[in-house]
């Protein structure tokens, strides 16, 4: 399983010839090095509705005959749009040729341009073995526990940008909660009101037993 960072809170996964996105903002986006028309993939993942988030989304769906799987309403959305899509719900799972995934909770928004599209989630993703948690956008929340309980999470991505999300001393917290083996921070640095020094996330959980790992855009990690 190799996980490659594409800046913001974008994130392809790759395992046994299968290839995903997870919310694909790539076009202005200033810590992105992939392009939109370079994507080639067999599906779309998007936490919510948020410009920096479904991005290109719509457009590499089109191009690539590949599902958007988002919450209900804003795979309606995209559909209307002309991509196909893979309703699902918080809580649901569901197995692809890719892998196994199944949305969580997020404690966030989700509107685009047009209005609400819905709830925001976050995504479970097994693939190649592994298990990524992708929290989408959200603030820390208790049950973050049980997501660890009920999923040895091999790597969790976590916002720590703050004033939309958790910033790092939350995420530190959130981190233990759902005690993965790895985690990498996302969502920060982008823009001037998310800047984070991820060194101090990384420092926090000095000792906790979880490798913090930090990607910049187009790096990658792979699964040992
Ligand atoms: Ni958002
Ligand atoms: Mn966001």
């Amino acid at each position: 399983m190799k996980l490659t960072y594409e800046g913001h809170s974008c994130f392809q996964i790759e395992a046994d010839d299968h290839r995903i996105i997870i919310d694909p903002f790539l076009e202005g986006n200033p810590l992105a090095v992939l392009k939109p028309n370079k994507v080639e993939v067999e599906a779309v993942l998007v936490t919510h509705g948020h410009a920096d988030h479904l991005g290109s989304a719509i457009d590499i769906a089109k191009k690539n005959d590949a599902p958007i799987i988002a919450p209900f309403e804003l795979v309606n959305y995209c559909i209307e749009r002309g991509a196909n899509g893979h309703h699902m719900h918080i809580g649901g799972a569901f197995n692809f040729p890719f892998g196994r995934v199944k949305l969580t909770i997020a404690h966030h928004g989700s509107t685009t341009e047009t209005g609400a599209v819905g709830n925001p989630c976050g995504f479970i993703v097994e693939m190649g073995g592994q298990t990524i948690y992708h929290a989408g956008d959200t603030g820390i929340f208790s049950d973050m526990s049980l997501i660890g309980e009920l999923h040895d999470i091999d790597y969790a991505l976590l916002p720590i940008g703050d004033n939309f999300t958790m910033g790092v001393a939350d995420a530190i917290v959130a981190a233990k909660l759902l005690k993965p083996r790895v985690v990498i921070p996302m969502h920060y640095n982008t823009f001037e009101i998310i800047k984070q020094d991820p060194k101090e996330f990384k420092d926090g959980l000095e000792g906790s037993g979880i490798e913090v790992i930090i990607l910049e855009g187009g790096e990658s990690v792979e699964a040992p």
